[in-house]
């Protein structure tokens, strides 16, 4: 970056010793500045000296002393900073992050701490970059320490970002505040002047002044706590490991907790409201379990002393991964044995192993720059499925994999995707990239990583690059060479017997990983000299997601491979520019019917065959849907398979029998496919036992269902109604009404009703009549089936009674994962001035939370009888709702995919164009905004495409 840098004026200069009317202007004038293009920003003053997003990399912060006081009564923080530097060129300028802070006293101090100047230094403003920058009459000089020490004050506002103001209400009416943090990516500047980028590594020691009431949790544990009056306490935090300025974080609360200790030694504690405490206890098992889980996977002990986990009432997105003070949103970490589902678990349990594998990928280990966010995010997501599926293999958490390659898929199908390693600058970018890509794609090509390579290999090759880059930043480049010169660490020599660990030898802990003992190839199938690098680069700098085309010609397969897209048909002329250049590494699997194992072979071209034999009566390609594209049967392929699944399904794993039904409902929408192949397919779903498949199938059935309700397709739309209540009615009818069976039956069961009574399945709304009546009866003290409870509600939320009674309830109710089903419940009546009046509440803030309003208009979006209300909703609160959640945040993000998620018409298609046109300046800086477009794009050609064919294959199966 110092590369670009030019010279500051003189006259800047001139002017800044002015300014600080102090030594000499010698001084002044022989100066040397940071080197930045002169500054152009609008806002900025005019002798900024650095012009650029990104800080000069010549300063370097290595300790910072924060000494905080948040006013819980006033709303205020004032606080002050003294941050140690190190410099490496000679400079006269500090520049570092500052947003929305009253900077006041800056000084600056050299290694002995006598002050750098006599008189308080002059601090210049660059808002547009969120900017500051403090001049110093003395050169800077490289090489030397120095302390930059500022005061500053801050209002606590309602907010979800930055240190911000949250409260909630006790059981008696009373309302209490607390003051709580989320900095990732760009708030920790809302907080305390810092130099706010993951590269900028430091040290924090933190003192928090609160009253006798409260108390405060930051990163590290409480050293001492000195009283300094009848009404102020101050806190001394112990001294942080060296860290992001993101994962820096406070909470100042009268919250209690329990606690636990790991078998390491680690104390763990769970935070809540004090009448909320008895939903912390499971948190506090699963987060002791996972712990203990990740110190033997990534053989790497936890290295703080303790571990807090807390529920904050006012939470935009799920939940922070702050080192040693993670935070949650009440759902994600509160669990209520009454009236909480099995998905209501599984999720706290996922959220919980998500937050807890940040304290390595992300923490330990952070990412250089925000542009492979997903080496934190897609890791994270991805050992939610590795610990829970070791830690609660009853959950059967694998089962739900699949699902995130499909979330993957969807996206990636769209050309608006983006590559999972991309260009972000600016906050706004840099929040965007938090999405499925990151997440989900990130986590779906890991797992094919991880088959590719076996999970020993994998897991030695992650062990590696978390301890090579421990307490720094790390790039792609970086994890595929760890993961290149990994080796299968089922050879690992334990030290305290083999005391013989080479310099060579890699040391882990107490192993010692021997290069001579390993014996497994790391590249099982592409031989020697494969280039993982290029290999990964195709899936991590490259958007979009492969098809691969096989043919049968004698006992060849024939292979093809081109990009995926869903919006856009071969016909158009677009099409071929967007399939240029595109290639991929594809690590391809298959079986056939005529031999037990799973046969590899690395595609690097476009074109390519592979042996399969004369005798096989079919091919699965892709086994286990382990490898991320999706496949296409030409010629008999698609009648073999579906042929097999009539005959044998069990021949096929549960994971291919879901991959093919996914495939082929891919493979309609772009014209590959017909409507009717892919219903002849499920054709055999009635005698499916598996629960993956099943759903997978009823959902996409399920989702032409909702999409057609909306239009004037009556008879279609009742067709499909009878059809799908016909051949689910064995499944339908199998469901019993109450949480009993597995974690994996309770999930069938709660789909499947929910479905049932949604088509209006009669049988179905009197049981769930029956019980609302019941429940409306005691006043709402009878407890129902949790995993029922949302089906129930939303049949009674039909009539005026029921509503206003839910209504009561939701108001009423202490836990937030009972709030939500009523919500629901509510978003889903058929009164359209219920719903107005719902998404008035929502916006008022008060009955509705704000976190919670993306949730609720989503909610009545997806109601064929507020979809139209939702998206009004959300074009006359634009203005608002930006300034309320930031441009980019999963709110905004989420309210314009969602709103428009089930639009199919050309009308509809051109309404949002023209809105976005309205907002043009900050449509046009949102990915979402062509996400949204792209999707309903694709449900019009769904329309156009599908509409006939379906109501043709209802016709002759329906009579
Ligand atoms: N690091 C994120 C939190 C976050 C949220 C960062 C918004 C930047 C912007 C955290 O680890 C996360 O991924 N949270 C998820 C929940 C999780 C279980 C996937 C979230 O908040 O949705
Ligand atoms: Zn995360």
């Amino acid at each position: 970056m110092s590369s670009n840098m030019s010279v500051v004026t003189l006259l800047t200069l001139t002017l800044l010793a002015a300014m600080f009317r102090s030594s000499s202007a010698h001084q002044a004038s022989s100066s040397i500045g940071p080197q930045g293009e002169a500054s152009n920003g609008g806002a900025a003053d005019p002798a900024f000296p650095w012009s650029h997003l990104r800080l000069p990399s010549y300063i370097v912060p290595v300790h910072y002393e924060l000494r905080l006081h948040p006013n819980l009564t006033e709303l205020r923080l004032s606080g002050s900073v003294r941050v140690q530097v190190e410099v490496k060129n000679d400079t006269n300028w500090v520049v570092l992050h500052s947003k929305a802070l009253n900077i006041s006293n800056a000084m600056l101090l050299d290694h002995s701490m006598a002050a750098l100047s006599e008189q308080v230094l002059p601090v210049l403003h660059h808002p547009g970059h969120e900017q500051v920058a403090v001049f110093s009459p003395r050169v800077l000089s490289s090489g030397h320490t120095y302390f930059l020490h500022l005061q500053f004050g801050a209002e606590l506002t309602e907010g979800f970002y930055g240190f911000y103001k949250s409260s909630y209400k006790t059981g008696a009416g009373e309302t209490r505040v607390l003051a709580s943090t989320h900095f990732e990516p760009t708030s920790a500047r809302k907080a305390f002047p810092c130099f706010d980028e993951p590269s900028f590594k430091a040290n924090y020691t933190v003192t928090i002044r609160r009253s006798p009431e409260h108390i405060a949790l930051s990163n590290m544990p409480i050293e001492k706590t000195v009283r300094l009056n009848e009404d102020l306490m101050e806190d001394h935090f112990a001294t942080s490991v060296k860290m992001s300025t993101y994962l820096v974080a406070f909470v100042i609360c009268d919250f209690r907790s329990v606690s636990a200790t790991t078998s390491s030694g680690v104390k763990v504690s769970i935070y809540a409201a004090p009448e909320k405490l008895h939903q912390t206890h499971y948190a506090l098992e699963v987060a002791v379990k996972t712990l203990d889980f990740y110190e033997k996977y990534f053989n790497i002990n936890y290295p703080l002393p303790k571990q807090d986990l807390i529920a904050i009432p006012d939470f935009e997105s799920g939940a922070m991964e702050n080192w040693g003070l993670t935070t949650y949103r009440e759902t994600s970490l509160l669990y209520d044995p009454r009236s909480s589902s099995a998905q209501d678990k599984l999720w706290v349990t996922m959220v919980i192993a998500h937050e807890l594998a940040h304290q390595w990928f992300g923490n330990l280990v952070t990412m250089v720059w925000w542009n492979d966010i997903w080496l934190n995010e897609g890791f994270a997501r991805y050992m939610e499925y590795i610990a829970v599926e070791a830690t609660y293999p009853e959950l059967h958490v694998e089962e739900y994999l699949l699902n995130v390659c499909f979330a993957a898929v969807g996206r990636d199908s769209l050309n608006s995707s983006r590559p999972i390693s991309s260009a972000a600058e600016n906050p706004t970018q840099i929040r965007e990239m938090f999405d499925t890509v990151s997440y989900d794609k990130g986590a779906c090509v890991l797992h094919m990583l991880r088959h590719f390579l076996t999970d020993e290999v994998f897991q030695s090759g992650i062990v590696r690059y978390l301890r090579k880059f421990s307490y720094g930043n790390a790039q792609n480049q970086d994890l595929w060479d760890s993961l290149a010169n990994a080796r299968d660490t089922t050879h690992i020599t334990h030290l305290p017997y083999h005391n013989t660990c080479s310099e060579e030898d890699f040391t882990s802990g107490k192993f010692c990983y021997n290069d001579r003992q390993a014996s497994k190839n790391a590249y099982l199938f592409a031989g020697e000299h494969l280039n993982l690098t290029a290999m990964m680069n195709t899936w991590t700098l490259q958007k979009g997601v492969p098809l691969v085309t096989v043919t049968r010609e004698g006992s060849r397969l024939l292979l093809k491979q081109e990009r995926f897209l869903k919006a856009v048909l071969p016909s158009d002329p677009v099409w071929a520019t967007l399939q240029q250049g595109y290639l991929w590494h594809i690590p391809l699997t298959f079986k056939t019917s005529s031999s037990r194992t799973v046969h590899r072979h690395l595609m690097v071209t476009k074109t390519d065959s592979v042996d399969v034999g004369d005798q096989a009566s079919w091919v699965k390609v892709n086994t286990d849907m382990a490898g991320y594209y999706l496949v296409h049967y030409e010629g008999r392929g698609w009648d073999q398979l579906t042929q097999l699944l009539r005959e044998n399904h069990t021949a096929l794993s549960y994971h291919d029998r879901t991959h093919l039904i996914h495939n082929a409902f891919q493979l309609i929408v772009t014209g590959k496919l017909s409507m009717g192949r892919a219903l002849d397919l499920i054709g055999y779903l009635p005698s499916e036992t598996h629960t993956v498949p099943l759903l997978e199938g009823l959902g996409f059935l399920g989702a032409y269902y909702r999409m057609l309700e909306k239009t004037a397709e009556h008879d279609v739309t009742q067709k499909l109604r009878t059809y799908i209540l016909r051949f689910f009615g064995d499944v339908i009818d199998r469901q019993t009404w109450e949480d009993k069976g597995s974690v994996t039956e309770r999930h069938l069961r709660s789909e499947v009703i929910s479905l049932a009574c949604d088509l209006g399945h009669a049988p179905c709304l009197r049981q769930a009549n029956q019980r609302f009546a019941d429940w409306l009866h005691s006043e709402g003290k009878l407890s129902l089936p949790a995993d029922l409870t949302e089906t129930i509600y939303s049949v009674g939320a039909q009539d005026e009674r029921g509503w206003e009674f839910l209504l009561h309830a939701y108001t009423a109710s202490p836990s937030e994962t009972h709030k939500h089903k009523i919500l629901s419940a509510m978003g889903s009546s058929r009164d359209k001035n219920k719903l107005s009046r719902l998404l008035e509440m929502a916006l008022e803030g008060e009955v509705i939370r704000n976190q919670d309003l993306s949730t609720l208009v989503y909610l009545v979006a997806r109601n064929p009888h507020g979809q139209q209300l939702a998206w009004a909703f959300f074009k006359k609160n634009w203005g608002f709702l930006v300034q309320k959640f930031q441009l980019s945040s999963f709110c905004i993000r989420s309210l314009m995919v969602g709103t428009t998620a089930w639009f199919s018409s050309a009308e509809e298609l051109s309404d949002m164009r023209s809105f976005f046109q309205s907002i043009e300046e900050q449509a046009s800086q949102l990915r979402a905004t062509q996400v949204a477009l792209d999707n309903v794009q694709k449900n019009v050609l769904w329309m156009e495409m599908n509409l006939g064919p379906l109501r043709d294959w209802l016709n002759r199966h329906i009579h």
